[in-house]
């Protein structure tokens, strides 16, 4: 008898996995922080080229009953019962046949709040060797939830036009309905795989995680939380090699550089405020150390490996008319795929990213953060939190001595710019150049990819 063995494949991460598709299973009452959940989800893992997809069934109910009013969720009304299950049906049937196109993870954002729906989903993709891993969120605090309500819930597209005051009042009808039938996962169902996050992370409970894949969402999840905070990110100061147009090496910080480095403080105090505890995060390079030595000795600082500049190898310390000279198949090869193009003995944008994983699970753990680090290196942070893909995320245009603050939000992240007023040359090169210091062709209020870059 031939034994079935699983098929490994090694995804675009470059990291091996078996072959595993996962349903991942929203669960819990209305305005319990679901959809803002799978769609992190959704931007982590595509953020690490992981294919993931949200399917949101209130989208799918959208289509014929676009501004129902809270009856429409009461279990007695056969008719609302009949519409809500033919949009779970339309969107688990999109998800499959997404699957089947080689998707990896389906994020089915909907309430599921019975065991019958959530055993009816599990059946479905059982049929198909899908894995489900429920997701549950689970909080009671009235005061939260009214903010929910009042943040993300009256400017939902159920309720345009309407007056945000009944629009939250209609709301909080619609969950008393589905209050009366919500049963939380429980050990009636201890054979499902799933995470439960209880008031916000205070309590989590995770049951029969299997493998890589799975370990990886549910450790991220556990990591989110939704403390107001901020994020700033800075390049160190200009550079000798900037000024030479070198890349990569160790070089100190050029007169103007120090300068930054010196009006950093100012810059930061302004924009962070005085009172709040802030952590630094610098590179292990010289030019971020020295930019960062003049911030306050009670801000805690910490060195990354992991934050140090995308490695060129063997183009270490050349500008790049000497790279194309000296190679230039590999000067055009960047320019055709730059995310995905490896220096000799260096590292991709893709590489990068992957030594970011760690990163980025400690941001979504922590509070304010300052970082200061590399042109690469901030262009994949800033991708990871503005969305930005891969064609284009290599090619922004991050401007030298100014402060980035990223303020997440419900749904997206605003962001804010500070100039220093101290000059510095341009490291931004557009696609087929090779000049030292060219000036982008544009540059408004959000890092673009000036010039023909995101192509
Ligand atoms: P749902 O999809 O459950 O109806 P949303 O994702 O639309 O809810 O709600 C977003 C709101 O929930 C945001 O205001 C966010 O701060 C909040 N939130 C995020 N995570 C949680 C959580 N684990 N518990 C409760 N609220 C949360
Ligand atoms: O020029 C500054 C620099 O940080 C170099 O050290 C690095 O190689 C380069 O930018 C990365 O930018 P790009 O990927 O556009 O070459
Ligand atoms: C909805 O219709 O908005 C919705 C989320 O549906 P359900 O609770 O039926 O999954």
């Amino acid at each position: 008898m031939e034994l079935a063995r699983p098929s490994k494949k090694t995804n675009s991460v470059g990291v091996q996995v078996e072959d595993t598709q996962i349903c991942v299973v929203m669960v819990g009452l209305p305005a319990r922080g679901k959809s803002l959940i799978a769609q992190k989800a959704q931007r982590y893992l595509r953020w690490l080229s992981i294919d993931a997809k949200v399917f949101n069934v209130g989208n799918y109910r959208r289509h014929d009953t676009p501004q129902p009013t809270a009856e429409f969720f009461d279990t007695t009304n056969v008719e609302g019962e009949r519409m809500r299950r033919l949009a779970a049906e339309a969107a688990v049937k999109d998800m499959v046949a997404w699957f089947k196109k080689g998707g990896l993870i389906g994020i089915l954002d909907a309430t599921n709040s019975s065991k019958e729906r959530r055993r009816w989903i599990k059946d479905a993709m059982d049929a198909h060797g899908i894995e489900t891993l429920y997701v549950e969120s689970k909080c009671d605090d009235e005061d939260l939830i009214m903010s929910n309500i009042r943040e993300v819930k009256t400017t939902s597209p159920d309720y345009v036009g309407q007056d945000p005051e009944e629009a939250a009042k209609d709301f909080r009808n619609r969950i008393r309905n589905y209050e009366k039938v919500y049963e939380t996962i429980d050990d009636e169902e201890s054979d499902l795989t799933y995470l439960k996050i209880m008031d916000v992370g205070k309590q989590v409970i995770i049951n029969r995680i299997q493998d890589y894949l799975q370990s990886r969402v549910v450790y991220y999840l556990m990591n989110l939380h939704i403390r107001p905070r901020s994020i700033w990110l800075s390049r160190h100061g200009e550079s000798m090699y900037n000024l030479g147009g070198q890349i990569g090496g160790d070089a100190d910080l050029s007169e103007r550089g120090h300068e930054y480095a010196r009006r950093l403080p100012e810059l930061v105090r302004k924009s962070v405020g005085d009172d709040r505890p802030l952590t630094v995060w610098t590179s292990t390079l010289k030019r971020t150390i020295q930019t960062a030595r003049f911030l306050p000795e009670h801000y805690n600082q910490l060195q990354w490996k992991a934050l140090d500049e995308l490695d060129s190898g063997v183009c270490d310390g050349m500008t790049y008319a000497e790279i194309k000279e000296a190679y230039p198949e590999d000067f055009a090869a960047r320019d055709d795929d730059k995310y995905n193009y490896r220096y000799r003995g260096g590292e991709s944008y893709r590489d990068v990213v992957i030594r970011l994983e760690p990163i980025i699970m400690e941001l979504e753990r922590s509070e304010d953060i300052l970082i200061v680090t590399h042109q690469a290196v901030l262009r994949c942070i800033y991708a990871y939190f503005m969305k930005k893909d891969q064609r284009e995320s290599p090619w922004l245009n991050v401007p030298l001595h100014t402060l980035i603050k990223l303020t997440p939000r419900a749904y997206g992240t605003l962001e804010e710019f500070t100039s220093s007023g101290i000059s510095a040359v341009s490291t931004w090169r557009g696609k087929g150049s090779v000049a030292k210091h060219e000036e982008p062709l544009s540059q408004g209020n959000s890092l673009g990819s000036a010039g023909d870059g995101g192509s």
